[in-house]
């Protein structure tokens, strides 16, 4: 056992009563500067820890056990989840499970990292989580669907984690089109769908999920405080990573299921639809130089959205390289 787990035990063991810094250092041999920088290092992994002068530190919270037992042991799925690779750290969760589907890996199998080093979001763009405050997950579909459906999964996917997300957060999640999901306007997960296919045949699909979970406010960087949040910022009790990630496992296999057996998209939309932040409202289309104003209508059941432009006409618009943003 290294020292920073040995102060955990100790802290541990005493059951919320304090440890005197003190009788920390002469247990372990080290100075009381080293015990203080341990225990910097156990709150920055989510251990809530009081130090008070004189008394010394008390643990008065642990962070949820987020591994695979205790994930698998949360989750009630069919296929979701069978295979699940825990992970400390990867490039990124989509790469990680991109490779594993070359290799024959089955649908349903997911990834999961407690630290990703170049996680990737949309349009190219860069996604980071401090480690231990996030999830970070990819799942491996491999739909009997003609490739332009992706769009369709992306939209499961959002219904999914609006869905599972809600009994936790204390005001309803809004999903930005096409699959961003927002808490009190801001950001809380991004989910980044690719797709490997021949010309008709969809040969995998890999629907990666980004859920901001402990950050608080001084976790973001400056240039996403005004646009990022976590769930612990908008909860209604104590959070656990396991049951978030088995509540969406199990919210999007049903979407997922229904879709591929019915070969409809009905019910996951309805659902989108009643989570959409978007329908109804003012936008701005961004199309690479260009941008014009328009009014969202509805989904379609390809996963585009209808919009009227300012001349009236009605035009459906796929994700690719759009993005909106609403009229304040
Ligand atoms: C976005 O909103 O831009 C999408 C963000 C998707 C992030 C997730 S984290 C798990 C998976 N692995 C990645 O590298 N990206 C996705």
């Amino acid at each position: 056992m290294d020292t920073k787990d040995s102060i955990l035990k100790q802290l541990t063991d005493m059951k919320g009563k304090f440890v005197s810094g003190e009788v920390l250092s002469d247990a372990l041999g080290i100075t009381r500067t080293a015990v203080w920088k341990h225990i910097k290092k156990l709150r920055d992994e989510g251990y809530e820890i009081q130090s008070v002068p004189k008394r010394g530190y008390r643990l008065d919270n642990s962070p949820d056990l987020f591994d695979r037992s205790a994930l698998v042991s949360s989750l009630h799925t069919k296929t979701f989840g069978k295979e699940i690779i825990f992970l400390n750290e990867t490039d990124s969760t989509n790469n990680e499970l991109k490779r594993l589907a070359a290799g024959g890996a089955p649908e349903g199998t997911v990834v999961i990292a407690q630290r990703q080093l170049s996680g990737r979001g949309r349009r190219g763009r860069v996604w980071s989580a401090d480690e231990g405050k996030a999830i970070t997950m990819s799942i491996l579909l491999r739909p009997d669907i003609a490739p332009a459906n992706i769009q369709a999964i992306t939209l499961a996917a959002s219904s999914a984690v609006a869905r599972a997300i809600e009994p936790f957060t204390s005001i309803k999640p809004e999903i930005k089109w096409p699959n961003d999901i927002l808490l009190s306007g801001k950001k809380v997960c991004g989910i980044l769908t690719e797709m490997t296919a021949e010309p008709d045949r969809i040969l995998s699909i890999i629907a990666g999920i980004g859920l901001n979970v402990y950050q608080k406010e001084e976790d973001f960087p400056d240039e996403l405080k005004e646009t990022a949040t976590s769930i612990a910022l908008n909860s209604v009790g104590p959070v656990s990573r396991s049951a978030l990630a088995s509540r969406i496992l199990e919210e999007f296999e049903v979407l997922y299921l229904d879709f591929i057996q019915r070969k409809s998209t009905a019910k996951f939309l309805d659902i989108w639809r009643s989570f959409s932040g978007t329908i109804g409202c003012d936008i701005i289309v961004y199309q690479g130089e260009k941008n014009w104003q328009a009014k969202a209508l509805d989904v379609l059941d390809d996963g585009c959205l209808l919009v009227e432009t300012a001349d009236g006409s009605r035009k459906a618009i796929a994700s690719g390289e759009i993005s909106i943003r609403k009229v304040k």
